[in-house]
């Protein structure tokens, strides 16, 4: 079985995983963001394909990190840290290449976690 489908950490479905792995695949980011870190399994693809990485959960996983040198992990609360990262980008004039928001699954959740996206300068957007 390709890898991608085997069981095991992700908690996507297999066309979530598909779609994730088709757009890294074809954009390359140079920075990427995740929110909701878990087991590390959307974070393995993403940082199979881009450059630096920064994962923000609630809770520290409980993974291997030696596997993901260019990760930096963030724990805590992502509408406080995710604001804060972006501060620090913007301040070091980086720019986001993309981000997957999968943290805070309640509708305003997500939309505060989208919107601190989009009001920042380090994320130009799609
Ligand atoms: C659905 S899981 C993420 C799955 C992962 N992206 C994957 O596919 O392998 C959601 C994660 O978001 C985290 N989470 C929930 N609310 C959060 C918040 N306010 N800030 C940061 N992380 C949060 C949870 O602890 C959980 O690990």
């Amino acid at each position: 079985m390709i890898e991608l489908f085997e069981a095991g950490t992700w908690q996507m479905t297999a066309g979530e995983r598909a779609t994730l792995e088709g757009i890294l695949h074809q954009l390359k980011p140079r920075l990427a963001i995740e929110i909701g870190t878990a087991e590390g399994g959307s974070l393995s693809c993403i940082a199979a394909h881009a450059q630096e990485v920064h994962s923000l959960d609630l809770v520290a996983p409980s993974i291997d990190l030696g596997r993901f040198p260019n990760v930096t992990v963030h724990t805590g609360d992502s509408h406080e840290r995710l604001p804060a990262l972006l501060r620090k980008l913007e301040h070091q004039n980086r720019s986001v290449d993309f981000a997957l928001v999968d943290g805070d699954h309640t509708a305003e959740g997500v939309q505060r976690d989208v919107e601190h996206l989009l009001d920042s300068s380090a994320y130009p957007g799609p």
